[in-house]
Parts: C-alpha cells; sequence; structure tokens
C-alpha cells in the first residue's frame, strides 16, 4: 500500500486494519515500552498510524515522534491524542525522505515493513534503523512467513476433516502466491512481506544491531478465519516480535 491507499483508510483505520496493540495478550509491547524507558528519554513510534500506541509513549517518555507517510491517519492520530502534549508528528515518507526528526532512544515499528517491493521496503528498513540512537532500542513486530505457512496447513487439515481427498485438500489450501519465496503472501488481498525469524536476525546483524529478544506475538485462530472450528487450537498464528539494541 502507499501513501494515498493509507490516507484512505485513515477514516475507518479501526474497523481495516488489524490491531496489533490490542491483541498483544501477553503485553509484549506494553512491557518493552516500559522497559526501555527512562527519564529524560525519547521515542518514536515509525508508522504510527492513527496512535494506538502513542498514548502509551507519551506516558512514559519525554518527548515522542509520531511518524507516517500519511497526513490523514496522523490528522485522526493528532485528535485522538490531543491531550498528550509531549507528542511531535512528523509528515515523511521513510522509504524516500531523509529522517527528518532526530534518532531516539526507543523507536517502535509496528507492522510498517509491509510492503511487497524491496525497492521501497529495504529504505525503510534502514531508516527505521538509523531512527534509533546508538545504544538504543529497536520494538519492531512483523508478520511471520512460518505463521502464513502453518495457516496454509491448517486449512488443508480442516479441509480433510469435511471430506476432501487429501490432493484436493492440498490444492484448495494452496497459498498460490508468486513471491512466496520472497516471503510476499498476501493478506486481505494486499502482498505482504512475511519475515523468517533467521532473516530478521541477519537483517538486524547487517544494520548494526544485536537481537535481544524475538519471539511469537500469538494471535487466536479467528484472526485468520472466520468461525474456526473448536479443535483448531495450539499452535497459534503469530507475528514475530524482536527487540535489536542499535551498536554502531
Ligand atoms: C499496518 S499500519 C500499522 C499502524 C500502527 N503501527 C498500528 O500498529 O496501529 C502501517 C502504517 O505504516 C505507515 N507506513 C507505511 N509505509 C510507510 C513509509 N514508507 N513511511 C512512513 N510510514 C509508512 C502507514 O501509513 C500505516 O499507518
Amino acid at each position: 500500500m502507499n501513501e494515498k491507499d493509507w490516507d484512505q483508510v485513515a477514516n475507518t483505520f479501526e474497523e481495516e486494519i488489524f490491531n496489533v496493540p490490542e491483541n498483544d495478550t501477553k503485553g509484549l509491547i506494553n512491557d518493552a515500552v516500559e522497559r526501555f524507558a527512562s527519564p529524560g528519554a525519547t521515542a518514536t513510534d515509525l508508522g504510527c498510524g492513527v496512535g494506538r500506541t502513542l498514548p502509551k509513549l507519551s506516558g512514559h517518555f519525554a518527548k515522542v515522534y509520531a511518524v507516517d507517510v500519511s497526513s490523514e491517519c496522523l490528522a485522526v492520530a493528532a485528535e485522538q491524542c490531543a491531550l498528550y502534549d509531549n507528542i511531535t508528528y512528523v509528515h515523511a515518507d521513510l522509504s524516500k525522505d531523509r529522517n527528518s526528526y532526530p534518532a531516539t532512544d526507543l523507536v517502535l515499528c509496528i507492522n510498517t515493513l509491509l510492503n511487497a517491493s524491496v525497492e521501497v521496503r529495504e529504505p525503510l528498513f534502514d531508516r527505521t534503523c538509523r531512527s534509533v540512537k546508538r545504544g538504543g532500542h529497536l520494538v519492531l513486530v512483523v508478520p511471520a512467513l512460518g505463521s502464513a505457512l502453518l495457516t496454509g496447513y491448517r486449512r488443508f487439515q480442516w479441509n480433510l476433516r469435511e471430506g476432501m481427498s487429501p490432493g484436493e485438500a492440498q490444492q484448495e489450501a494452496e497459498l498460490n502466491s508468486p513471491g512466496i519465496g520472497q516471503g510476499i503472501v498476501p493478506i486481505d488481498g494486499v502482498p505482504t512481506k512475511h519475515f523468517l525469524r533467521e532473516e530478521l536476525e541477519a537483517a538486524l546483524d547487517a544494520r548494526g544491531f544485536k537481537v535481544e529478544v524475538i519471539e511469537k506475538l500469538e494471535y487466536g485462530w479467528n484472526t485468520e478465519f472466520e468461525a474456526p472450528p473448536r479443535w483448531m487450537k495450539e499452535p497459534y498464528p503469530w507475528d514475530w516480535f524482536v527487540t535489536a539494541r542499535r551498536m554502531r
């Protein structure tokens, strides 16, 4: 999705865009924000959308930069967070614009590195990393490729239980995603980058970061299927939750 697409969903964001912080039942994001907060520290919400995580950041950091490519989303965020006076709103396309705000102690980046185009995503990843001060932390949430494949397998299992032959069940559950070798799998019809754990480790290492935590941020099967059957339990679908420290 590009700037115009994000502008278009600004007023229906809550209905259309999956709410990661709300579904983070273990509180991984909140815990990380609290762990990395310290008096006088600064934070950036990179790809802040309509500002779901801004109140939390605002309460724990002296100064917060809310950065997004969509001026419409930023306008909604500013309205919703009008009571928080330590937030600065920055309109920037981080796949091309130079960072127009200072590097901060914490950068929170929840499902922003999604673009299927490597020409957009790589510079966005670079600038996300450069938004972190040396010694500071990046908290990243991204879609997991293994989770997309597991969802395909669950669909296959379900098909078998519904009486399909193994061949039919597999064909019906096929992801049919031409970019899957590069981790591109559609979400709601939009080609979306999904990551491997090892890919994240290598990509962050190459950008001067030491990964401290990488774990599953799990959701219920109702996030993948309408009315999932009762037998469909663990293992659950997930996004990768990462915390990494900038070393150089
Ligand atoms: C899936 S939404 C997530 C929003 C928010 N982090 C949340 O969890 O609710 C992705 C956000 O990233 C922003 N975004 C996408 N590409 C961007 C870019 N190149 N530069 C800055 N923001 C971008 C979009 O405008 C959108 O608000």
